[in-house]
C-alpha cells in the first residue's frame, strides 16, 4: 500500500491549535506554522476506520480495555524494541503530559528536587515548578555539533540538591538525540547510587533515523526497570494527540501503586474511548504506514539540511538522530532573542518554537517541526532565507 503524504489537508477551522489560534496567540494572519508536535498528515488508514466504525456504533459510554488492547501493546513494544512487557503494567492516562504531574506528585514531596537536562520539552519544568517541587537543571553540552551529558556535572546536581526523580526525555526533544545504551546506563548508575527515582518520557521512541537505536531506559537492567516509570503514546507516532491516550508502563508494583493512587486523587479515572479505539488500531495495523513514513520525514530532513547548507548557512542544523523535531542553531545571526523571533514571525512569516521557552540554552536556537509534506516544507525554507 503507498500513503500519500504529499497531501496538503486545509487544517483550518478544524479547531486545530496549530492553525486555528495564530492571531489569539499574539501571530499575524498568514503565518506558517511549523511549531507544536503534531503532523500534518492524516492518521493511517487503519486507524480512520476503527473510529468511524466505533462512531457509526454510536454509543460513547464509559470504557476500558481487555486482552486484545494489552496484547497490541505487548506485540508492539517486543516487534520494535525487544522490550517485554506485561499487561498490568499498563497504566493509561489522558497524555503524558498529565502523567509527568502525576508521577511528580506520586514520587516526590513538595521541597524535593526533581533533575532535568535542559534544554528540554518545556511542560517538565512547569510538572515540577507547579507542584512545589525544586527545579534542578544539568544543562546538555553541544559539543561539535553534537549534545552530550555531562555525567559529573549531573551527578554533582543530584547529589547537591536533594533529588529524588529523575525526568529523562528519551529520544531527546528538542535536541534531538537518541540516547546510547552507555549514556542510558551511566545516568541510570547514577540514579541508582543516588536513590533517584526515574520518569522516562520515550513518547518520540518511534522516530530513530536510520543507524540509531532506541534503548528503553527501564530494559537497560532489571534494577532500573524497578526505579523506572516508562510513558509512551501512539499520539506522536500515529499524530493523535487530540484523542488523548497514553501508556505508562510501569514494571515495579510499589511504584505502579504509588502512581496510580496519585492518579486517582487527582480525579482522573477512565481515558477517552476513541483514544483507545485509534490506539489499539494503530499498534496493531499501522506499521507499513509508520515505516513508509519515516521514509518521508528523512527525505524531509534532507531537503531541510541541504537548503541551510546552502543557502542560508548562518542557520545551522543540529541533526537529529530521532523525532520530527529540527533544532536550529541561530546564534551566528547574532541577534538578540528578541530580535530573531521578530524576525522569524515578522520577516519569514514562520511560526516556529522559540528556544528559550526549553529553558537554559535555548536562547538563540528555534524548534522547527518538519512532519508535514514536502511542499510545505519548501515553502517554509523559502521563507526562512528572509530573515
Ligand atoms: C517529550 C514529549 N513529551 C510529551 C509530549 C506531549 O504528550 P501528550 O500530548 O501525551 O501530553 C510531547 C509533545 O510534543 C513531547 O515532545
Amino acid at each position: 500500500m503507498t500513503y500519500d503524504f504529499d497531501r496538503v489537508i486545509d487544517r483550518a477551522n478544524t479547531d486545530s491549535l496549530k492553525y486555528d489560534f495564530a492571531r489569539r496567540r499574539g501571530k499575524p494572519e498568514g503565518i506558517l506554522p511549523l511549531w507544536v508536535a503534531d503532523m500534518d498528515f492524516q492518521a493511517p488508514p487503519c486507524v480512520l476506520d476503527a473510529l468511524a466504525e466505533r462512531s457509526r456504533h454510536g454509543i460513547f459510554g464509559y470504557s476500558d480495555t481487555g486482552e486484545d488492547y494489552a496484547a497490541a501493546l505487548r506485540d508492539w513494544f517486543w516487534r520494535r524494541f525487544r522490550w517485554r512487557i506485561e499487561p498490568d503494567w499498563i497504566v493509561k492516562t489522558p497524555g503524558v503530559v498529565t502523567a509527568l504531574h502525576i508521577a511528580v506528585r506520586a514520587f516526590t514531596a513538595p521541597g524535593d528536587g526533581v533533575i532535568i537536562q535542559q534544554p528540554v520539552y518545556y511542560p517538565f519544568s512547569s510538572a515540577v515548578q507547579s507542584t512545589g517541587r525544586t527545579l534542578v537543571i544539568s544543562e546538555l553540552v553541544l559539543r561539535d555539533g553534537r549534545y552530550q551529558i555531562d555525567f559529573d556535572d549531573f551527578e554533582a546536581k543530584v547529589a547537591a540538591g536533594r533529588v529524588k526523580l529523575f525526568i529523562l526525555c528519551s529520544p531527546h526533544n528538542p535536541v534531538g538525540r537518541v540516547w546510547t545504551e552507555e549514556e542510558l546506563t551511566r545516568l541510570g548508575e547514577i540514579c541508582l547510587k543516588h536513590g533517584v527515582r526515574v520518569v522516562s518520557d520515550e513518547i518520540h521512541a518511534d522516530f530513530v533515523f536510520p543507524g540509531r537505536r532506541h534503548r528503553v531506559f527501564a530494559d537497560v537492567s532489571p534494577a532500573l526497570r524497578d526505579i523506572t516509570v516508562t510513558c509512551t503514546a501512539p499520539s506522536k507516532t500515529f499524530n493523535l494527540a487530540g484523542l488523548q491516550i497514553s501508556n505508562i508502563l510501569i514494571a515495579d508494583s510499589r511504584l505502579r501503586a504509588a502512581f496510580t493512587r496519585a492518579y486517582a486523587a487527582a480525579g482522573l479515572s477512565q481515558v477517552g474511548v476513541m483514544g483507545l479505539v485509534a490506539c489499539r488500531a494503530a499498534y496493531t495495523g499501522g506499521e507499513p504506514w509508520l515505516e513508509a513514513l519515516k521514509v518521508y520525514l528523512a527525505d524531509n530532513l534532507a531537503l531541510l539540511r541541504d537548503t541551510l547548507a546552502r543557502e542560508l548557512p548562518a542557520v545551522r542544523l543540529v541533526e537529529p538522530e530521532g523525532t520530527y523535531l529540527a533544532w536550529l542553531d541561530c546564534r551566528a545571526l547574532g541577534l538578540t532573542a528578541a530580535e530573531l523571533d521578530d524576525r522569524i514571525v515578522r520577516r519569514a512569516g514562520l511560526w516556529l518554537d522559540e528556544g528559550p521557552m526549553f529553558g537554559v540554552g535555548g536562547e538563540g536556537f528555534q524548534r522547527l517541526n518538519f512532519a508535514c509534506p514536502r511542499s510545505v516544507l519548501a515553502q517554509a525554507l523559502t521563507r526562512l532565507k528572509r530573515i
